[in-house]
């Protein structure tokens, strides 16, 4: 197969500390009368603040909307979508955490395309243009500023599920470092470490056979030359700082690495896709009500192993962007290694070493199994072929805690 690469990403992106003074600005080509989305906590802030009074200032008129709960409850995007109906925007603007983008993303849908969210869940199924998206992300993490989905939580289904559209890529993103002072630790190792799940299953994605449809009839098209280069820097600058941002949260140079690695993270998997990991989670997440980043955290490991013998070299080139190459020319001891840095890493920031921990019953496997093979779009992008059987193996390892097993049963 020849080499192949392929690229969605924002029109615009700026990233960089006190970059958030720049949103009049962008807002002020795009329209005149904007609905911004946030949450509560986030529309107290003095910050948000200042942003509001600068728009206003710009010449905008403004709507804001601070009631998005996290996970995205349908219930909540219809109340969002009503108040921007009254006001009529021409732009929508989502500051906050990826919940807070992904509500600003399927309120710009709903506003631009009517229905229900349930018309436009799963690919390619949003059509046309949404109002246009400008997003400014307090979390370093999801990487939603920059992807083309928005995740939401349906109460009619056990599991959440996704709008994934190129239409969805904000048409704007503003990365401003200094917003994610106030995450407390906890919050800033999940977050970033549903970043370094992102890049990690991005890079070691399959690379499927590609031809003149593929980028039409896939959002996620599996690993490729442009999504393998943001990959690799997203994990450099997120195992450079995330120690550190979780250790010491006033760290700016920390705290500027995770950002720009979960901005590039995102740009990696918006296009490639996830794998067995974020198929796992949904599942895990539904029963242990856990945060998405701490779940596909706890499974990367043993996903990682799992996968070793169909992506080493992919592995080892983790290895070499996490800085733990053991030896130039042995991509296996290079990809074991690049296990033991995730674990590690994972283990200094608190992330839970096996799915007991996370909180799932012994008895909960078998649905989880079942379940996770659901994820259509993330189980094709895995390495490895995946049956039941197999998320089988990789769920009674994690819930162990021990990579050995998938020695013994592979
Ligand atoms: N669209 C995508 O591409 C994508 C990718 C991965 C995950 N997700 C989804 O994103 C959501 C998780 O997003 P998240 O991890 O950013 O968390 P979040 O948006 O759910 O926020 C979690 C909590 O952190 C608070 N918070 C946010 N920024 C803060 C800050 N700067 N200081 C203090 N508190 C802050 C929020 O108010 C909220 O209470 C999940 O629903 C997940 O499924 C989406
Ligand atoms: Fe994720």
């Amino acid at each position: 197969m020849g080499m192949f690469a392929t690229g969605r990403s924002p029109r615009n992106i700026v990233f960089g500390r006190g970059q958030r003074q720049s949103l009049p600005g962008y807002a002020g080509q795009l329209g005149q009368r904007a609905l911004v989305v946030t949450d509560e906590r986030m529309g107290a802030e003095a910050d948000f603040v200042a942003m509001m009074d600068g728009l206003r200032t710009a010449g905008l008129s403004i709507e804001i909307f601070d009631a998005t709960p996290p996970e995205v409850p349908l219930a909540a995007i219809e109340q969002c979508v009503a108040a921007g109906r009254a006001f009529g925007p021409d732009i929508v603007i989502g500051i906050g955490g990826g919940s807070c983008l992904d509500m600003a993303k399927a309120t710009a849908l709903l506003l631009a395309h009517d229905g229900s969210p349930r018309d436009y869940f799963g690919e390619f199924k949003v059509p046309g243009p949404v109002v246009p998206l400008i997003a400014v992300p307090t979390t370093a993490g999801t990487g939603s500023e920059a992807t083309p989905v928005a995740v939401v939580a349906d109460s009619d289904r056990v599991l959440k599920v996704g709008i994934a559209s190129p239409f969805l890529i904000p048409h704007t993103a503003i990365c401003d470092p200094e917003l994610t002072l106030t995450c407390p630790a906890g919050l800033t190792a999940i977050a970033g470490a549903d970043a370094l799940t992102h890049a990690i299953e991005a890079l070691t994605a399959l690379a499927r056979p590609i031809d003149g449809q593929t980028t039409h009839e896939h959002v996620f098209v599996g690993k490729n030359g442009l999504s393998d280069t943001y990959a690799r820097q997203a994990i450099s600058h997120l195992s450079d700082g995330l120690a550190r941002a979780v250790a010491s949260g006033e760290d700016m140079a920390a705290r500027e690495s995770v950002m720009l690695g979960a901005l590039l993270a995102g740009m990696a998997f918006g296009v490639a896709g996830t794998a067995a990991a974020h198929a796992i989670q949904y599942p895990v997440g539904a029963l242990t009500h856990t945060a998405h980043g701490s779940g596909v955290a706890c499974l990367l490991p043993y996903v990682m192993h799992f996968n070793r013998s169909h992506a080493t070299a992919s592995m080892a080139q983790v290895a070499e962007a996490m800085g733990v190459v053991v030896a130039r020319d042995d991509d296996d001891a290079n990809a074991e290694r690049a296990i033991v840095a995730v674990e590690t890493l994972f283990g200094e920031i608190g992330i839970p070493r096996d799915l007991e921990a996370l909180g799932l019953k012994h008895d909960q496997q078998e649905w989880c199994a079942e379940q996770s093979m659901g994820a259509a779009r993330l189980v094709k992008n895995n390495p490895r072929p995946l049956d039941v059987a197999a998320m089988r193996t990789i769920i009674k390892a994690a819930h162990a805690g021990r990579r050995d097993l998938l020695d013994a049963e592979i």
